[in-house]
């Protein structure tokens, strides 16, 4: 149990208030909602790693707006995201390409922003879960995984639903063993992979 709970920390390293407050939550809904409260929890890149020892001018296009940014070499998108544009809605899990919490479109490819350098992006679309929904209108994957129950705390989802997006357009995944396994990146720490596999096809089939 104590491996468990350690475990669980070093991936989301900020403390018993935010257990305690996970535990309070008695809709699967509220995943969503409290998302952008978890990512400014979990904000564990402090400032100083992103002075600029080595600065670059980056020009992207991120969900639709263009954005200039002078960042330092070795920033990830995932940290220039969530850091330098305030867009926290991209989760960092693990930051070494292992969950798929911080999956992005990049020019409508999925990538791990965790393991993709902002610098490299000059030019490049990207597509956040920030960008996916039309102001109010939210995008069919985000209706399916909600009518489907496809997550509990909700961490996960952001990454899930941008790979799921990504996937669909690949127009590979034709069977469950075959979604299975091309979204096989994306780890749910809360099992809901039966929900997000019937999610994602409705939207296969749609
Ligand atoms: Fe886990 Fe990027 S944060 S793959
Ligand atoms: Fe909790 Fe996936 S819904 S980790």
């Amino acid at each position: 149990m104590d491996d468990l709970q350690n475990e669980g920390e070093q991936l989301t390293p900020v403390g018993s208030s935010r257990r305690s407050f996970l535990t309070q939550l008695t809709v699967a809904g509220a995943g969503l909602t409290i998302a952008p409260y978890l990512s400014k929890a979990n904000t564990s890149v402090p400032t100083s790693e992103l002075s600029l020892i080595q600065p670059v001018n980056v020009t992207m296009m991120v969900n639709g707006g263009k954005q200039s940014l002078t960042i330092d070499s070795r920033v990830t998108l995932l940290d220039a995201l969530r850091e330098k544009l305030q867009m926290p809605g991209t989760k960092k899990g693990c930051d070494h390409g292992q969950c798929g919490a911080c999956t992005v479109l990049v020019n409508g490819r999925r990538i791990n922003s965790c393991l993709t350098l902002a610098a490299m992006c000059e030019g490049e679309e990207i597509t956040t879960i920030e960008g996916l929904a039309h102001g109010e209108q939210l995008h069919p994957m985000q209706e399916a995984f909600i009518k489907h129950d496809a997550f509990q705390c909700g961490y996960c989802t952001p990454g899930q639903i941008c790979s799921a997006v990504g996937l669909v357009k690949e127009g590979h995944a034709k069977t469950d063993v075959d979604i299975r396994e091309l979204m096989s990146g994306n780890i749910c720490r809360c099992g809901a992979y039966q929900n997000i596999l019937d999610a994602i096809k409705e939207i296969q089939t749609a």
